[in-house]
């Protein structure tokens, strides 16, 4: 239980990738506080020792979000941005979440023929990257981007 003790911030948490961070993280002890435009959905609500409408792209609502967190778990010690751009210290390449409705079929074959690996990414090859950074195992790193592309990154 690494993060045993502390509070984590996960933006867009509600789904997705960010749900499956928030998963790892509480998984690892932390409690976490979903930060969404949208709630979670009611079974994936127990995962969340808070959960806020937050949109990201808005200061005043992120400030009136951290406000009432602090105010209901009393600290925040790890922020996860993963809303609109995932987390600033990931680069992932393709992950299989519901974001790929948007995509076609076409697109997403050929993202996947040009990665080494010849799959997209597990949602929890993300989390568990993230975790790693989040946690004491990666005390002496103070700022870098992680490569989770599965060989090749496709932008
Ligand atoms: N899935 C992929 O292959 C992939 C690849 C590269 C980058 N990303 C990025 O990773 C992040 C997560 O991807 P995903 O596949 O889980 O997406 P997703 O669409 O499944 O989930 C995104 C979540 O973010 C929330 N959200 C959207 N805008 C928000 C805002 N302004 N403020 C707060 N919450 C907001 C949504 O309500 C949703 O719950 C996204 O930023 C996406 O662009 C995803």
């Amino acid at each position: 239980m690494e993060l045993d003790g502390q509070v984590a911030i996960v933006t867009g948490a509600a789904r997705g990738i960010g749900f499956a961070i928030s998963q790892r993280l509480k998984e690892l002890g932390a409690r976490v506080a979903c930060w969404d435009i949208a709630p979670p959905a009611k079974e994936n609500g127990s995962v969340f020792a808070h959960a806020e409408i937050v949109n990201v792209t808005n200061l005043a609502s992120v400030e009136a979000g951290l406000e009432r967190t602090l105010a209901t778990l009393g600290q925040a010690d790890i922020l996860v941005n993963n809303a609109g751009v995932l987390t600033n210290a990931v680069a992932p390449a393709m992950a299989e979440t519901e974001l790929l409705v948007e995509m076609t079929e076409d697109y997403i074959a050929d993202v996947k023929s040009r990665m080494p690996m010849g799959r997209l990414a597990n949602v929890t090859e993300i989390a568990d990257t993230v975790a790693w950074i989040a946690s004491p195992r990666c005390s002496f790193t103070s700022g870098q981007v992680f490569d989770v592309t599965g060989g090749r990154a496709t932008y």
